[in-house]
């Protein structure tokens, strides 16, 4: 991790935890982090289902964990069932969003287009958008990792210049390695994330380079987060699974700082 930068440790729930058992985790993280011995310095984030929203924000009240969505939409409002806008999200006071999720991606015919619709949205709605990109198995055996990179930064930030990507944070997430136990090597994660580093540099320029916090996401655990953080170009992670209980996310944490 570089010290200019302000790690950032960020739990995906997924489709997980209604209102019900969203309000007693959170108030079981703010206490969790309040009884730390050392101030945590990372900026946490967590990312429930829709409806849960509204529940976290309340618990969260007066602690430093955020609050984030797990996707937008680009229009601000019309006829698409089963969306929401950035600008409700807005509303209920979230300020974080997640895109371009793998898993969006691969189930519900998300593409780099779309990403970038809803990126734009979200950017000009003042929500600070965790931009997810990552190969998948195949492309990685057959070297593609960083043309697939490329790609998706191409394409997924087409159209936004450096000013309007001040807030941006990026999630490294390889495909293989989300949910399946099997954690990139620091090596990997580091090449990967250098990449994604020159390439803002060459495309956005060095100022942006150089603040934009990239996170490693894909089985972080408590036992291997720390050799992940110990990647010069790693700045926090995005977590799954390990997010859900806290006994896993806190460790995970506090690991960042
Ligand atoms: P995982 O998920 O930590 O369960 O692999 C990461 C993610 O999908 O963001």
């Amino acid at each position: 991790m570089h010290p200019a930068r302000k790690p950032v440790m960020a739990g995906n729930w997924k489709m997980h935890k209604g209102i019900h058992e969203t309000g007693g985790f959170v108030r079981e993280l703010v206490h969790g982090l309040k009884a730390h011995q050392s101030p945590v310095t990372a900026e946490v984030v967590i990312a429930p289902v829709f409806t849960a929203l509204a529940v976290a924000l309340q618990a969260v009240w007066g602690s430093p964990i955020k609050v984030a969505a797990q996707n937008c939409h680009w229009e601000e409002a019309g006829a698409f069932t089963g969306e929401i806008s950035a600008a409700m999200l807005k509303e209920v006071g979230v300020g974080h969003v997640i895109l371009g999720h793998s898993e969006r991606r691969q189930y519900f015919g998300e593409t780099d287009a779309t990403v970038n619709g809803r990126l734009k949205a979200a950017l000009a709605a003042h929500l600070v958008p965790i931009f997810c990109i990552g190969e998948l198995i195949d492309q990685r055996r057959a070297g593609e990792t960083e043309r697939v990179l490329e790609r998706q930064l191409t394409d997924g930030l087409a159209g936004l210049d450096a000013a309007a990507l001040a807030t941006l944070i990026v999630a490294y997430e390889p495909v293989w390695a989300i949910g399946t136990g099997e954690v990139a090597t620091p090596e990997q994660a580091q090449a990967a994330h250098a990449f994604i580093r020159g390439w803002l540099e060459k495309n956005r320029g060095a100022a942006l380079a150089g603040t934009t916090r990239l996170l490693y996401g894909g089985s972080a655990k408590p036992d291997n987060v720390a050799e992940i953080l110990a990647c010069p170009d790693v700045d926090g992670c995005l977590i799954g699974g390990a997010s859900l209980k806290a006994e896993n996310f806190l460790p995970m944490v506090e690991a960042a700082g």
